[in-house]
């Protein structure tokens, strides 16, 4: 009994239990069995948290480090899309993430595209979304978050805010959408993102271009104060369009790049119809960009994309990231995986003889 009790019995305890419930949850519907698990985690809430702290807990202080100002707890941090809401926000950190990102949040509250909606793809460690930014509004979420932190439940590493465009809004009219959305946000917010890189948005994507980014990235640092906004790419844009939008987002006031959304590319895998590809199959790809990315600008860089293992995490820090996000690898490897790529990061440190994540970094990238 003690043993269970101790957090290394109690990280095996919730990985057995992982074990029987993945099967399970795998032969649902995938987005049931995110909303199953979602009702269970806040049923659960304080004692979900606890078993989840015992077992992890915040990452070792080594792994602290600073991105665009922000004080990151550790450097991997929970992707967009997954809490879009923000509904289990307080649950993240226990799980080891160094920072959450929620969203994507629209000005209007929108239910998104018809179900089904998303895919696994499990023989690539894969998944394939059209959400479409099923999302209760960027209001909802202000309301959640303001509640979260006059009862002292807000998470305490840094909080993104993923801001993205309202289906009914003209891309005409998108600057005051993003706007509308940011001014509500910011203020429960720590960073917030402009995301013109989901696929699944009819047009959304267009608004990476010059004469749209521009405007955009100026109306949401308005509403921003003294918070770092992020720009999140795609990773299928050609070069010189990719090129285009890092200059503009710089020349705009951005702090800082997020290298990648989804990708509308297939190769080597099935195609269960529209959508963007994450997971596995879309890593090279967002290493690739995060190279080129970092190699044009002085931003920081947060690198997303198929990250599974350390050695994944440290090959987008050699590509230049300064922090990473991981949703896919979530999925599949269950919730111990963040606490586990925060240890091998560690262990890796003490192998090396690295004082702290800044000699990490610096170490990788040679
Ligand atoms: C089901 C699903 C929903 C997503 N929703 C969003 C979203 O709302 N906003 C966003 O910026 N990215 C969204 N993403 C993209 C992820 O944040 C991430 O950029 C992408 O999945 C690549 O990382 P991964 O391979 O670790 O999943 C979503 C991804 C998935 C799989």
């Amino acid at each position: 009994m003690r043993f269970a009790c101790d957090a290394r019995g109690v990280r095996l305890l919730l990985r057995a239990m992982y074990r029987l419930a993945r099967p399970l949850l795998f032969r649902l519907d995938p987005e049931r069995a995110h909303n199953l698990t979602f009702a269970a985690l806040r049923a659960l809430g304080p004692v979900a948290r606890a078993a989840a702290t015992r077992a992890c807990g915040p990452p070792d202080g080594r792994l602290a480090t600073q991105v665009a100002g922000l004080a990151l707890a550790g450097p991997i941090g929970l992707a967009a899309g997954l809490d879009k809401d923000g509904r289990l926000a307080p649950f993240w950190p226990t799980l080891g993430f160094g920072f959450v990102e929620l969203g994507t949040v629209t000005a209007h509250a929108q239910p998104g595209n018809p179900r089904p909606r998303l895919f696994r793809l499990p023989e690539a460690g894969a998944l394939v979304n059209r959400m479409g930014f099923n999302n209760e509004g960027s209001a909802a979420l202000a309301g959640r978050l303001q509640r979260l932190r006059a009862t002292g439940r807000a998470p305490r590493v840094p909080l993104g805010v993923n801001l993205g465009k309202s289906k009914i809004t003209p891309l005409e009219e998108a600057v005051g959408d993003y706007a509308a959305s940011a001014a509500r946000v910011a203020e429960h917010a720590d960073y917030l993102v402009i995301n013109v890189s989901s696929p699944n948005t009819p047009g959304l994507r267009k608004l990476q271009d010059p004469e749209f980014l521009r405007d955009i990235v100026a109306a949401v640092r308005a509403e921003a104060g003294e918070r770092p906004v992020f720009v999140k790419l795609s990773p299928d844009l050609e070069p010189g369009a990719l090129d285009d939008a890092v200059r503009v987002a710089e020349v705009a006031g951005a702090r800082g790049l997020i290298a990648t959304n989804t990708t509308i590319g297939r190769e080597g895998v099935r195609d269960p119809g529209p959508g963007g590809l994450s997971g596995r199959p879309l890593r090279a790809r967002a290493l690739a960009v995060i190279r080129h990315v970092a190699q044009r600008t002085s931003l920081p860089v947060i690198g997303v994309g198929g990250l599974f293992t350390a050695d994944d995490v440290l090959a987008a820090i050699a590509a230049g990231a300064d922090a990473v996000q991981v949703y896919t690898a979530l999925i599949y490897e269950g919730p111990g995986l963040v606490c586990r790529l925060n240890r091998a990061l560690v262990a890796r440190m003490a192998r090396d003889g690295l004082r702290d994540f800044a000699e990490l970094k610096a170490a990788v990238r040679g």
